[in-house]
């Protein structure tokens, strides 16, 4: 359903971090679900924890899954607040952050299984093979923020950060009334090592965080009376208790 046409494995092994174009993937298939799917980023409630409310609004949705990668299937955990200590997050670090699970239109969606699987196997290019098969745990971040005429907003507010992720790739899906927002990934002495603003659907950053640091620039909406919008979907693997465990 949904391929990536481009060998990054090299890449990834070397740098750490690859920039993937939509174009690089092909959809074979599932246009109504994807479609479908594109729709989900419009019905998510409100990111309490944002702030910046005067210049515009961040919503988002969140859940951890176990994600078996021989067989694709996923099971939903409990809800969960999100954490992340002081050391990485300065702006809401040492805060359980609450936000709505990942429904059932997008866990069932046939689009968010092919991704899971999909980035699965990038993030194999830089694992032993016996953790090809084993089951893994599975973040799913889907954020949308809308920005009101004529401001300009931090899209990570935090800075430049780290989410203590063993593997993560955050898939752009869609912009409209929006300049600036560009994606930079640094080493852990803040050196930038790659940047890349995202244009078209699909437009993708994977990158080992727990080893890097990122951030992406302020957004500014031009328009003097449309709101603007910036959507993405982060997919993160870990497997806790083990080498492979969120740091914090
Ligand atoms: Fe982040």
């Amino acid at each position: 359903m949904l391929t990536l046409n481009r060998n990054i494995e090299t890449a990834l092994r070397q740098n750490k971090t690859v920039n993937v174009m939509g174009s690089d993937y092909a959809l074979t298939g599932g246009f109504k679900e994807f479609v479908e799917f594109s729709k989900s980023w419009e019905t998510m409630g409100v990111d309490r924890y944002y702030g910046q409310a005067d210049k515009g609004t961040r919503y988002r949705r969140y859940s951890d899954f176990d994600f078996n990668p021989v067989t694709g299937e996923l099971n939903q955990l409990s809800h969960r607040a999100y954490e992340q200590s002081e050391a990485h997050n300065a702006y809401v670090g040492g805060m359980a952050r609450h936000f709505d699970d990942i429904g059932a239109d997008v866990f069932n969606s046939p689009i968010l299984r092919a991704l899971i699987r999909l980035d699965f196997d990038v993030y194999k290019a830089v694992l032993p093979e016996e953790l090809h098969t084993v089951n893994w745990q599975c973040q799913v971040h889907q954020i949308r923020i809308e920005i009101k005429p004529g401001a300009q907003i931090e899209i990570t507010p935090e800075g430049i950060h780290c989410d203590g992720y063993p593997f993560s790739g955050v898939h752009f899906w869609g912009r409209h009334n929006v300049e600036g927002a560009t994606s930079k990934i640094y080493d852990k002495q803040s050196n930038v090592i790659d940047s890349g603003t995202y244009l078209n659907i699909l437009d993708t950053t994977y990158f080992l965080d727990r080893e890097l640091q990122h951030y992406v620039t302020p957004a500014i909406n031009p328009s003097n009376s449309e709101m603007g919008y910036r959507q993405i979907i982060a997919i993160s693997f870990s497997r806790p208790g083990s080498e492979h465990d969120i740091i914090d």
